[in-house]
């Protein structure tokens, strides 16, 4: 995809990860306190990748969860996203493992990504669908791009429910991880950002009704390292129509 995105909306918040980019590895692995490869990697497992699939990395960004794919075995996956300097930084990466031309990065909005109807084996974004907001568009686009009986995973902050997780968590999130995270970038803008949008995610139970609404069916739902995260696995039923 090449050009101006159209939306304002839009346009700011990929401007927003453009700037971000450089810090952002590092704003990923503070905010999961570390343990984000881990859950990557149990997002990846989730979905049983087989030698020869065809994996969408919807909102791929630095590549992460992508490369644990690529460990897993002799898949190949197309990373889509709309931050070039995302994408350059993955790039960057992709040159320096060797997957053997495994991993394909392309400049693509997910409500409009350039694919042939039923082409993925499966699908799997992470901390994407706090920044995407219209899940009806990104979920029929999804159905529309999953074979029959494909799955997505789909890995997302979240906020303890136990108390004893909770207010440490969020004294973590309000007040260390901006400091910290303006420290050590020198902007805090990204860092307030991810703060507000995590407290404003809906719950799990929320996600799992929205995701069913959405035309598939929820498999899995896992807390991860206490409910800082969930990892959701679902199946579609179906293309879109
Ligand atoms: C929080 S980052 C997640 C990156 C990566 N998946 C990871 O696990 O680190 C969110 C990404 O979503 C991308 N993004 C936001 N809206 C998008 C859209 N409509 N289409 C494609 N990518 C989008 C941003 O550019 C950014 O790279």
């Amino acid at each position: 995809m090449e050009g101006k995105i159209q939306d304002r909306d839009l346009q700011f918040l990929v401007g927003m990860f453009d700037r971000v980019a450089p810090s952002y590895d590092l704003l990923n692995h503070l905010l999961s306190l570390g343990v984000d490869f881990r859950w990557r990697h149990m997002a990846v497992e989730s979905l049983g990748i087989r030698d020869g699939d065809l994996i969408l990395d919807i909102a791929t960004g630095t590549g992460d969860l992508a490369f644990a794919a690529l460990k897993k075995g002799k898949c190949a996956v197309v990373g889509i996203d709309l931050s070039s300097v995302m994408l350059s930084l993955a790039d960057g990466k992709r040159k320096s493992k060797s997957h053997d031309g495994r991993y394909t990065l392309i400049r693509a909005d997910a409500y409009d990504m350039p694919f042939r109807d039923h082409v993925f084996h499966h699908a799997m974004i992470s901390y994407g669908v706090r920044n995407i907001h219209d899940w009806e568009r990104l979920f029929s686009e999804t159905r529309r791009l999953l074979k029959r009986g494909g799955k997505i995973a789909i890995l997302e902050f979240s906020i303890p429910e136990s108390t004893v997780f909770r207010l440490p968590y969020l004294f973590y999130l309000e007040r260390l991880l901006p400091f910290i995270g303006g420290v050590v970038s020198g902007n805090r803008e990204p860092y307030a950002y991810l703060r507000d949008t995590v407290k404003a995610f809906p719950p799990p139970r929320e996600v799992v009704r929205r995701v069913k609404g959405q035309g598939f069916n929820v498999l899995e739902v896992r807390p991860l390292t206490f409910g800082i995260c969930h990892l959701y696995v679902a199946e579609s039923r179906g293309g879109k129509n």
